[in-house]
């Protein structure tokens, strides 16, 4: 059977839902071409000299991005290569990121379009020198009317009116997922032909799991229905639940959720009281956003614990949120326990 190529896939998207004008598309195919270009860096490591830490202005100590966390080479070379692939195609009005404090405007010698980008150039830092799978996340929405020089406040829009989301995982091999609002749809990178092709459609996660990820070493920091939660599942057979769970947790948030979107699971990131002036790990605008709207497309569930996730109305580019998505029965529980 001819697969298709991501391009064809986006042609037939607009005839069948009239859900990809042709902006959206250029979008679309110039983020999958710098993923492109983030897969081959990411691949060559050590041979580019490309692990390790991003230097800082004075050569010695590694840069603090606007999260006070130290930049690795691969997110400053990822962000870069984002940046300029989206510049100068006419198709956005402005760029966000999880390594630049404010957005990033398009230079007035280029068009500027309708669309807003936002991203997490790469996601599972901790994991580059290790050689395990890192990605890239995205979310696109729509620039308001009448604002022709975005500020953050531009940004500042619930996850619901994404008009796109999706995520790169560069494992053992690099594959594509995306939601137009339509489904959700998987593209492994075919490294011979160069084109992202059509290897899942319609990707649908299992309503219930015996699989859940966490990162269990910040236990004694969550609030009581977390804990009641875990502490239910790994009771097993002979607890409330009657059966055995068993935990995977990668450190990159791209592989776990694309191991639920694979066979289910339950991912979590909850608010803890480690440092009180976070409300959890992960950022809303670029990381729980974008999955948010990919897991509910797949029909698992997305919630803060509290508030369905793409309900959050944002008050900062990097604020953070607590997040528990996949499974949908999982999530709901996760939720009940909340409420009561
Ligand atoms: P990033 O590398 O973009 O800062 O994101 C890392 C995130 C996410 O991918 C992952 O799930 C989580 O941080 C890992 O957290 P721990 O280090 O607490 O395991
Ligand atoms: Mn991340
Ligand atoms: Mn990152």
């Amino acid at each position: 059977m001819k697969r298709a190529t991501l391009t064809r896939f986006l042609i037939d998207e607009q005839y069948k839902h009239q859900s990809v004008p042709s902006d959206l598309r250029l979008l679309i195919e110039v983020v999958s071409r710098a993923i492109k270009a983030i897969s081959i860096n990411v691949g060559k490591g050590a041979l580019a000299g490309l692990l390790g830490e991003h230097a800082g202005a004075g050569g010695a100590n590694a840069a603090i991005n606007v999260q006070g966390e130290a930049q690795k080479k691969l997110d400053v070379i990822a962000n870069e290569i984002l940046l300029e692939a989206n510049e100068w195609g006419g198709h956005l009005a402005a760029m966000a990121s999880e390594e630049m404090e404010g957005p990033h405007a398009i230079p007035h010698r280029y068009p500027k379009g309708e669309y807003l980008l936002l991203f997490d150039p790469l996601d599972g830092s901790s994991n580059i020198d290790v050689n395990v799978s890192v990605g890239t996340i995205f979310s696109v929405l729509k620039c308001p009317e009448g604002v022709t020089e975005p500020t953050a406040d531009a940004f500042l829009q619930p996850g619901s009116k994404q008009v796109c989301a999706g995520f790169a995982v560069f494992g053992p091999s690099t594959v594509l997922v995306l939601t137009l609002g339509n489904g959700v749809h998987a593209f492994t990178l075919d490294r011979e032909l160069g084109s992202f092709v059509l290897t899942q459609e319609h990707i649908r996660i299992p309503e219930d799991t015996k699989e859940f990820a966490i990162n269990m070493s910040n236990m004694r920091f969550w609030e009581p229905p977390m804990k009641r939660y875990i502490d239910e599942l790994l009771a097993g057979k002979t607890g409330p639940r009657g059966q055995d769970f068993n935990m995977r947790w990668v450190a990159s948030m791209v592989a776990d959720v694309h191991r639920i979107l694979t066979r289910g699971g339950i991912f979590m990131y909850p608010r803890d009281t480690k440092d009180p002036g976070k409300a959890g790990r992960l950022r809303l605008m670029y990381e729980a956003n974008p999955m948010a709207m990919i897991v509910e497309q797949a029909g698992g569930g997305a919630s803060t614990g509290l508030t369905r996730i793409l309900d959050v109305q944002p008050t900062g580019l990097h604020q953070r949120v607590p997040v528990v998505l996949g499974s949908k029965n999982e999530v709901a529980r996760v939720v009940s326990y909340h409420q009561s």
